[in-house]
């Protein structure tokens, strides 16, 4: 088990070198899945034109790129503490014609450069497995989103049927770091995606965090395709500031 500045140094320089190769092996390993997981988000998130958002942890900008296009002209920031992450963000925002829309910012999720209540919502694809602190994060999130605001994660979870868990775990832990060498020629970065998760909290334990440890209102779970990723969405209490 890595301590906190461990753990961070060791993803960073994953996500370093696996940048390039990150949307196409998004693609392969969810077997097309997240492409589908990330729409729900958006409808169940709701967002309307004008809205404000900043999308942690970006990496290559997929859920900013939607941020950006439900708001139409609302502010939309993207932030992540790799370079090559942020680069190839950066080539599809620009090809996308988002680029004046949206800004992205190399920073830690850990401390957002932000003022308290600044945007409508916060969301967390794909990364708070990544973090030092769950807690840390999504209080920060809490911290810069206006009361009332959103605070949303999708990420990877446990599935709870013991048979499709068992082959889930078979798939994740033994067959897919072999796939990232077969196609990226990375074993040991894909390692890490099920070494990741086994430390991570189940769907219900990180609702649980949201309400009572982050104190987030309106904790909505829903888990997508048998458990094998959940979207957490809550509320900063109207009445905080
Ligand atoms: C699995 S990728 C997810 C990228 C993107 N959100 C998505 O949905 O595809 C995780 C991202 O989190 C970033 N990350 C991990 N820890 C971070 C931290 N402490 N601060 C900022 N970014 C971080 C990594 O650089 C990487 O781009």
């Amino acid at each position: 088990m890595r301590d906190k500045s461990e753990k961070a140094k060791f993803v960073l320089q994953v996500f370093e070198s696996i940048a390039k190769d990150y949307d196409r092996m998004n693609t392969l390993l969810s077997f097309y899945q997240h492409k589908r997981w990330r729409k729900f988000a958006m409808k169940k998130m709701a967002v309307k034109p004008g809205d404000t958002a900043i999308d942690v942890c970006c990496g290559t900008g997929d859920w900013t790129i939607s941020l950006a296009n439900a708001s139409q002209t609302g502010r939309v920031v993207g932030l992540d503490f790799s370079d090559n992450m942020l680069q190839v963000a950066e080539r599809k925002l620009s090809e996308k014609g988002l680029r004046q829309q949206v800004e992205l910012v190399r920073g830690d999720a850990m401390q957002l450069p932000f003022p308290d209540n600044s945007f409508d919502h916060a969301t967390i694809g794909f990364a708070l497995r990544n973090v030092p602190d769950v807690v840390q994060v999504l209080k920060e999130m809490k911290r810069v989103v206006k009361p009332g605001g959103q605070v949303v994660s999708l990420e990877l979870s446990k599935p709870t049927w013991p048979p499709f868990r068992a082959l889930y775990y078979f798939y994740f832990e033994r067959i897919l770091p072999w796939l990232g060498k077969l196609f990226a020629n990375r074993y040991e970065q894909y390692r890490w995606l099920p070494e990741s998760l086994i430390h991570f909290p189940d769907y219900e334990e990180l609702a649980r965090i949201m309400r009572e440890e982050v104190g987030l209102d309106e904790v909505e779970v829903y888990p997508l395709t048998g458990g094998i990723t959940a979207l957490h969405v809550g509320r900063k209490p109207a009445n905080e500031r």
